[in-house]
This record gives C-alpha cells, sequence and structure tokens, in this order.
C-alpha cells in the first residue's frame, strides 16, 4: 500500500493545525494520520487510492455504514429550508417522543452536540438534584475530554496507586487542580470496592457514572449482579446512577445497554449511533432530576443544539432502527458474532492468545491468555498491547482498519463479503505472528 499523499498533506497540515490533527485520538497513527477522500458502505477510500474496509466507523457513529443514501437524503431535503433557527421545530419532538418509547429511562430529553458536554450536563444535574459535590467514576471509562471526568481512563499501574483506594490520575497537563477533589476514582466491576468507597464518602456523593458495558477498555461486560446492586445501592442512598451510553446507546440495542443489562439508571447520556454519522448527542433522565432545568436554576444550553442537520438525522436514523421489530440489531449481532467466532477460530489454529470479548455491534479483541478481562487493571495487566499494535498495522497493510484501542465497530453495511476478507487478512497476519 501507499501512503505517500497522505504523508504529504500530513506535512501540510502540521503547519496549520496543532499537531495536524483536530482530535488528539487521530495523532499517532500508523504510518501517518490518513487523510480520506470519502468513505461508502463498510468502506473508507484514502487519498492514495487505498480501499479500506472500516471498523473504526467514525469511533462508533457509523452504525449504518458511510454515507447511506437515504440518510444523506433525509438530511439534504431538511437542509433546504433552514439549519439553526434558535427556536423550536418539529423534528425535535419527533426524535424525542421516539426516544421515550425505546429507553427505559428516558422520562424526557434534552439535545446536544457532542458525548463530552452532555456528560457535564448530566452531571451538573446531578449535583443541583442531591446538593452533593462528588462522584464516582470507574478506572478506564472515559466520558469526554473536560477536566471534570478526565481522570484514570488510561493511567500507569504506578500513577494508578492501590487496588482499594486509587489515585485520581489526570489525562491531561493545564486540568482544573480542583477537579480532582471531586472525583473519586475506583476499579470498575468490584462491588465490594464500591460499597466501601460509599461508607468513605458517606453523604458526599451525588453521582455514579459508569459505562455500562465496557466498551472504552476491552469491551469488558459487568459480572453478574454488579448493576443491579449498584443500582440498589444508589437508591439507598439517594445517589443519581448516570449510564453513559456515548456508545452502547442505539447500537447494542435500541434501548441501549440499559435495555440489554435490565437495569435502569436515572439519567444517561448518548450520543455516536443515534444520528448514523450525523453531530448529534442527547441526556435523558427521569422526569424529577430532568424538570430542574425548567425554571432555569440549572442550565443546559447550546447554539447549536438541535440544529437541523442533527435532528433530521436522528429522525431517519430512530425510524430505521425502530423499523422492523428490530431488523438492524438482528444484523448488527449476526454479523458481530460471524467476525468474532472466526477470530477466535483462526487464533486457536494459530494458536495465539487472542481474547475477543463483547456483545457483537461492539467488541474488542486483545492478546492474552486470559479467558476474561474484567477491569482497566486487568486489562493493562494481562494484555500485550505492542502485539495488537502489531496485529493492526498487519490488517492495515491489508486494507483493513482497526481502532487503536482493539474496538471492533460493526454497521448494518458490513456484509460477508467484508468479514471473509477481514477473517483472510486476519489468518496471514496470525500466521507471521
Ligand atoms: C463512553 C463515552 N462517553 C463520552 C464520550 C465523549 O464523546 P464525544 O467524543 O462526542 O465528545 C465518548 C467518546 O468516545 C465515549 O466513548
Amino acid at each position: 500500500m501507499k501512503f505517500e499523499n497522505s504523508k504529504r498533506l500530513y506535512g501540510r497540515s502540521r503547519k496549520s493545525l496543532a499537531g495536524g490533527v483536530s482530535s488528539q485520538v487521530r495523532a499517532g497513527e500508523w504510518p501517518v494520520p490518513l487523510f480520506f477522500e470519502r468513505g461508502e458502505g463498510p468502506y473508507l477510500y484514502d487519498v492514495d487510492g487505498n480501499k479500506l474496509i472500516d471498523y473504526v466507523l467514525g469511533q462508533g457513529p457509523n452504525i449504518f455504514g458511510h454515507a447511506p443514501a437515504w440518510l444523506t437524503d433525509a438530511v439534504r431535503e431538511a437542509v433546504q429550508r433552514g439549519v439553526s433557527f434558535a427556536g423550536q421545530h418539529e423534528l425535535e419532538i419527533q426524535a424525542a417522543e421516539a426516544v421515550q418509547k425505546a429507553v427505559p429511562c428516558a422520562e424526557l430529553v434534552r439535545f446536544a452536540s457532542s458525548g463530552t458536554e452532555v456528560v457535564q450536563a448530566v452531571l451538573r444535574l446531578a449535583r443541583a438534584y442531591t446538593g452533593r459535590p462528588k462522584f464516582i467514576k470507574f478506572e478506564g471509562h472515559y466520558h469526554g475530554w473536560m477536566d471534570s471526568v478526565l481522570y484514570s481512563y488510561t493511567p500507569s499501574l504506578e500513577a494508578a496507586g492501590p487496588y482499594d483506594a486509587p489515585t485520581p490520575v489526570p489525562g491531561s497537563k493545564g486540568m482544573s487542580p480542583g477537579s480532582a477533589d471531586e472525583v473519586v476514582v475506583l476499579p470498575w466491576n468490584g462491588i465490594g470496592l464500591l460499597r466501601k468507597a460509599l461508607d468513605r464518602h458517606k453523604g458526599q456523593i451525588a453521582a455514579i457514572i459508569t459505562e455500562p458495558i465496557l466498551c472504552n477498555t476491552n469491551c469488558c461486560m459487568p459480572k453478574p449482579g454488579y448493576m443491579e446492586e449498584m443500582r440498589r445501592l444508589c437508591d439507598e442512598q439517594g445517589i443519581v446512577l448516570i449510564f453513559d451510553e456515548v456508545i452502547t446507546g442505539f447500537r447494542v440495542a435500541l434501548g441501549g445497554a440499559q435495555e440489554v443489562l435490565g437495569v435502569t439508571p436515572d439519567m444517561a447520556t448518548y450520543a455516536k449511533a443515534m444520528a448514523g454519522g450525523y453531530p448529534m448527542a442527547m441526556f435523558a433522565g427521569k422526569q424529577d432530576i430532568m424538570r430542574l432545568l425548567e425554571d432555569g436554576s440549572t442550565v443546559h444550553a447550546g447554539t447549536l443544539n438541535s440544529n437541523i442537520v442533527a435532528m433530521s438525522a436522528t429522525v431517519a436514523s430512530l425510524d430505521r432502527l425502530t423499523e422492523d421489530d428490530g431488523a438492524v440489531y438482528r444484523r448488527l449481532y449476526e454479523t458481530g458474532e460471524k467476525l468474532m467466532d472466526g477470530l477466535r477460530e483462526l487464533a486457536r489454529r494459530h494458536e495465539v492468545g487472542l481474547l475477543v470479548q463483547g456483545p457483537g455491534p461492539v467488541f474488542c479483541i486483545s492478546f492474552t491468555t486470559a479467558q476474561e478481562v474484567t477491569d482497566y487493571r486487568s486489562h493493562k495487566q494481562q494484555t500485550d498491547a505492542a502485539r495488537y499494535a502489531e496485529f493492526r498495522k498487519g490488517m492495515m497493510e491489508r486494507g483493513v482498519r482497526l481502532t487503536a484501542r482493539g474496538t471492533f465497530f460493526i454497521s448494518t453495511a458490513h456484509t460477508d463479503r467484508e468479514i471473509e476478507a477481514t477473517l483472510k487478512a486476519a489468518d496471514e497476519v496470525m500466521r507471521g505472528m
């Protein structure tokens, strides 16, 4: 494969864009951050003429693949009448009503533009509702790049501190020093640790925020009973339970992870898959919390909130996700499971220690002999990141684009053809490992 044009454009972009990119996670790609000309279905086409099977899918949003004609048409048709009104329009109500039907915790909703900002909104609401200052977040969970939550996403084990009382490790220079006082960081999937922390900070915790399925680290599922007990403890102590469903929402089921797990949080955050790749985010929650926004004493605002691009894409996407009694999800699971099974079988044949875990529409692979990874620390201790980087490079050389952290996003546009081509590439790469 050639990358000459991407290399040239990257050289040029570094003179006008800080680091040559617009989001940190795009820096440091091999061989350089690629420049793309277009996406179509499960494929991306770059400026060097490479055609890549895409499992990054924009980091999750493109659940129908790239540029599905029906979605492009719906947005094109809508934007002809204007885009930003700073006022109300009926598409918002249509989308909100569809969400109310689909998502168990969605008694009321608000729309916004990014996952990062809706996380801030729900933390503010939880504080306003409870009158308490702190919240609990878990190691290896990502909730956006703001000061309040960018703690202990990928800390070194030395910096992370003791297992039963972790140190909040800032993910960036320049974060507000005061923000560390408000966050209590814990390992995930340990109910005893959670109980102890709640005792230690009694009456101080406004919210627990968690990815309900830990998609940002090894796609770990919650242990049986873990979420149920978290729910019970929150009820008992008047704590707001927040599911960050920015990845899982509308991807693992129409009602997100809360539907799959059968545990309903008090509030939840969404973005990514709900608008099929268009910029959209949402938070949803119980009436008595969301109603704090009614009199303006607790504030959520945004110039571009519920613009026509976002809302027309959302309404069209929700229509598609709800039609034919879950056909989209049947397809996503079937495709995901086929690829997961195929990768497991190849690893067995090549005697490569490979763990493939996750629900299917999103899953993760890691190089390890462990049977299961259940939290950030076990991921860090037991999986071989350098080996995955080698595998990922080999896949890229064979025309398959994977995420840096081993997460695979599946779309309805991926067919048997792409799965077979992906497994053929994986077969070749594993043979050389
Ligand atoms: C679980 C989760 N929450 C929040 C965010 C932040 O969303 P955004 O990148 O739209 O700001 C992400 C982004 O990947 C995420 O995975």
